[in-house]
């Protein structure tokens, strides 16, 4: 390649570019919902740590990869790799699942682009019954959406690291932070909004089951955008006089504050509706929220605010979810985007294009798995379960693959790549960070109990979902 590596233009657009690809679909809705049924402030407090205590090293790890090879993911391990084939596998596995996770993220993002227009249309009396998701979902529409959400996506990735990631990341991200505050303050007005607060921050240890730790930190490193490879690529578009710890904190945090907000948003939203509601019987899935019982509540509020004032809401809270999973989309495309370019020489519009084009096959054979066509909505059956080719790709690449990913990078940096060259990348805008606490704690973490933590995830997972097995 004889072009100059594009970088990001400034810190703060790194961080928000960054932070914008961790804060997702899940922090808005599938975290306050897992915080207030598995022990509320306790999860908060557990969750948390996670963050710090194991995320944050790996965050590192990840960025420092990058920014050292100035490579894309599959790049990056083969540079490190020392000529052994094996240790170029994670590279593979860190283009393959942000490719896949994309495609499945792609067609949630579609229905709420839809929820949005619907809403906008007038139309929330109907998204709030109940056949009207099922209806929606395996309707024509989904690839109008599909085709407009890919046009915007592409279009921003298009404009390169700079202009598009960049500036698409400063626009967005401030808009996220105030709509989200602005919901928040709306909501807390209202009648029984305090009982919400109280269900979401109330500690309750006993909770803290096993099996809520294993979500919880499964949670935690999902949310922030780690075993994706997006962060080794977003490493490589880094400066190296900016500091990596410093800035993963920043991210970190940004990431948690707004799961933690959201939490102040959607529980009193849900008390107001129904005071008497019992917050255990929530979905778990964020689809199942945001699709089936977010509208019924939405449009409840018509009784305070009126149907358009309650359509309002709605569409900021859909405009909302929309915001943060582009953001979300537009980081995890850019993984296999440059590694075309990277390994192939591709340009950046053809790289677009390839990568394009296959996604948008593969999204639209997850759109029709859901009663369309048969063959793909009784893909497989795993452990005795029929599973859809949607599902089957959420769990391989979300559920599965992660933490194994996760595992593989904590293992390649400390015993290939070797710590005495990690810590001399992360020193390197961060000259303060030689020799503290903080580094050798991010030294230990990454090379003992963070890959166990990460391999007890990771065959918890298959044994659950391919075998039905469950440890906890
Ligand atoms: N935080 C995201 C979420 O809450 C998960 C996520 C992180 C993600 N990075 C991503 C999803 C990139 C899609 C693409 O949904």
């Amino acid at each position: 390649m004889s072009a100059a590596r594009e970088h990001f233009g400034s810190r703060l657009g790194f961080i928000l570019a960054a932070a914008g690809s961790a804060v997702g679909i899940g922090n808005l809705v599938a975290f306050p919902v897992a915080a207030t049924k598995s022990g509320g402030g306790a999860f908060l407090l557990v969750y948390a740590l996670f963050v710090i205590l194991i995320c944050l090293p790996v965050m590192m790890a990840e960025l420092a990869l990058g920014r050292h090879t100035d490579k894309d993911p599959v790049g990056a391990y083969r540079t490190l790799s020392g000529g052994s084939k094996l240790w170029q596998i994670p590279g593979w596995l860190a283009l393959i699942t942000p490719f896949m996770i994309a495609v499945f993220y792609l067609v949630v993002t579609v229905w709420v682009l839809g929820y949005l227009v619907e809403t906008l249309g007038g139309n929330l009396d109907r998204l709030a019954t109940e056949a009207y998701f099922n209806q929606f979902i395996n309707s024509p529409s989904v690839f109008v959406y599909l085709i407009a959400l890919m046009l915007l996506i592409n279009g921003i990735l298009a404009l390169g690291v700079k202009d598009g990631i960049e500036r698409a990341a400063k626009t967005l991200m401030p808009m996220l932070f105030a709509i989200l505050i602005g919901l928040v303050a709306f909501v807390l007005t209202k009648e029984n909004a305090i009982l919400g607060v109280q269900y979401y921050l109330i500690p309750d240890f006993s909770k803290l089951t096993p099996d809520v730790l294993s979500s919880a930190m499964a949670q935690a490193f999902f949310s922030l955008s780690l075993g994706m490879g997006i962060l080794i690529t977003y490493g490589s578009y880094m400066e190296s006089h900016q500091s990596i710890p410093g800035s993963a904190k920043v991210v970190a945090l940004t990431d948690t504050m707004v799961a933690f907000t959201a939490g102040l948003l959607i529980l009193p939203t849900i008390f107001h509706f129904n005071p008497q509601i019992d917050p255990t019987e929530l979905s778990d899935s964020s689809a199942g929220m945001i699709f089936l019982f977010l509208p019924k509540i939405f449009l409840a509020l018509q009784d305070s605010i009126g149907y358009v004032g309650a359509s309002a809401f709605a569409a900021v809270f859909f405009f909302l979810v929309l915001v943060a999973a582009i953001t979300s989309l537009v980081s995890i495309i850019e993984v296999p985007v440059a590694t075309l370019r990277d390994e192939r020489g591709m340009d950046r519009r053809k790289a677009i294009y390839t990568v394009g084009a296959v996604q948008v096959v593969l999204a639209a054979f997850c759109a029709v798995s859901f009663g369309m066509v048969q063959w793909f909505t009784e893909f497989v059956t795993l452990a005795g379960a029929n599973k859809s080719f949607f599902d089957l790709v959420e769990i391989i690449f979300y559920d599965t693959i992660l933490p194994l990913n996760g595992l593989l990078v904590c293992l390649f940096v400390i015993y290939r790549w070797k710590k005495a060259n990690f810590d001399q990348e992360l020193q390197d805008g961060a000259p303060g960070f030689a020799g503290s606490f903080s580094q050798r704690y991010v030294n230990f973490a990454l090379g003992t109990f963070i890959p166990v933590f990460l391999l007890l995830i990771f065959i918890n997972t298959v044994a659950l979902k391919f075998f039905g097995i469950s440890f906890f």
